[in-house]
């Protein structure tokens, strides 16, 4: 049952973090498939003479997420609140919010936000918007805040809030990820080692169409200095950083970079009455035999992975192998639907191998080459052939894997 957490992060300045914990949630943005749920964090800072909201919750909680404020302050006490990124998972709560704050606080963010808020709530809501340029600053309660733009982390409207004397980041989508984790920061490896594949999927699936602006933005903090000597990363996903603050950026630019773990390869196929099986049973047997390590998801008339899991599998795969059958003149339905989400979130230089079977003619291996010579992987080869696989099959699967191996290295 989704719940919310207040907890105090900090002394001074006086920090509380209102987590909405939500384990209901079966797909996010309707599409990818969460079992693990998901956290919306926003933040309140009590300083002198103002309290400062950081983004706030999905609307379908707003009760449990005022119940969580009212802890922590009466919401008339809110004098700012910054809004970071306006997709509804960040901002749904703002209406119900501004009511009971009695339109007092200024709202802060970027004209894109602003333009953004307008059209999902109306004029009332953003009649006290503050609009920031990127690298401006607002001396607020003592406290100096900069605010940066990171667009397209997720969407244009996105920017991040820099605490400058207390070198504090809030990230909002930017250091987030999938997840209930148990703690509320990063202080136990057990949690964190669970929690960054969630990450990754997290990464891949919400801003890997974007994937290039995390590494050009993590860049740009970079440059402005305030990555390497950050004290706490506080995103609006997740768990909160301040063991290791830096862990979370490097994650996030290895997932954009598409840096590769050693040896993992990505299998993908379906099999419909075992003909494609048959290949990818010597695909992995030839990996193996080069000691690659394969990670493999197929679909099956008995199971059916995520195409939101297979997603997070892609950025750090040295290479992918994927397997179809043709089907009604095109490539399997489940195949091509993964494989048009990975050109599209995780689209990476990485050399691809395809493998098909067909009963009449062959047209899977043919499309899935086309897909690929218009994205960043490189095609290293297509193996298909007709119903059952022969010797002479086998030998051009096997020759495929080390054309593969010999890509890689
Ligand atoms: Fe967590 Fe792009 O919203």
């Amino acid at each position: 049952m989704p719940k919310v957490r207040v907890e105090k992060i900090c002394s001074e300045p006086e920090l509380y973090i209102i987590r909405v914990d939500d384990d209901r949630i079966g797909y996010f943005e309707a599409t990818w498939d969460i079992p693990e749920g998901i956290t919306y964090n926003a933040y309140i800072m009590k300083l002198d003479g103002a309290v400062v909201l950081f983004d706030v919750s999905k609307k379908e909680y707003t009760d449990l997420f005022m119940e969580g404020l009212r802890k922590v302050v009466d919401p008339k006490e809110i004098t700012h609140i910054v809004v970071h990124h306006t997709e509804p998972d960040h901002t749904g709560t703002l209406p119900k919010l501004l009511e009971e704050n009695g339109y007092r606080a200024q709202l802060i963010g970027t004209n894109f936000a602003k333009r953004f808020l307008e059209g999902f709530y109306g004029e009332k809501v953003v009649e006290n918007f503050y609009t920031v340029k990127d690298g401006e600053e607002m001396k607020i309660g003592g406290r100096t805040f900069r605010f940066i733009a990171v667009p397209w982390l997720h969407w244009p409207d996105t920017m991040i809030t820099y605490v400058v004397e207390d070198k504090f980041i809030f990230g909002c989508d930017a250091g987030g990820g999938y997840g209930i984790p148990e703690t509320i920061d990063d202080s136990d490896e057990e949690v964190v080692e669970k929690y960054l594949p969630h990450v990754t999927k997290y990464i891949v699936t919400v801003i890997g169409h974007y994937h290039k602006y995390i590494v050009q933005n993590i860049n740009k903090l970079k440059s402005l200095g305030i990555v390497e000597s950050a004290r706490m990363i506080l995103p609006g996903h997740g768990l909160v950083w301040r063991k290791d603050p830096l862990r979370i950026f490097e994650h996030y630019e290895r997932v954009g970079a598409g840096t590769p773990t050693k040896d993992k390869v990505l299998v993908i196929y379906d099999s419909m009455y075992g003909f494609v099986e048959k290949r990818m049973e010597v695909i992995i047997d030839e990996l193996k035999k080069h000691s690659k390590k394969p990670v493999v998801y197929r679909f099956t008339d008995k199971e059916a992975p995520a195409v939101s899991d297979i997603l997070g599998e892609v950025p750090d795969s040295e290479a992918l192998v994927i397997g179809a059958s043709t089907y009604e003149a095109d490539i399997h339905p489940r195949v091509r639907y993964t494989l048009f989400e990975i050109l599209d979130k995780a689209n990476y230089e990485k050399p691809v191998l395809v493998v098909g079977a067909f009963g009449w003619g062959g047209v899977a291996g043919k499309k899935i080459e086309t897909l690929i010579s218009r994205s960043k992987f490189d095609l290293v080869d297509t193996v298909e052939s007709r119903g059952m696989m022969s010797e002479e099959d086998e030998e051009k699967l096997r020759e495929g894997v080390r054309k593969l191996i010999q890509w890689i290295s």
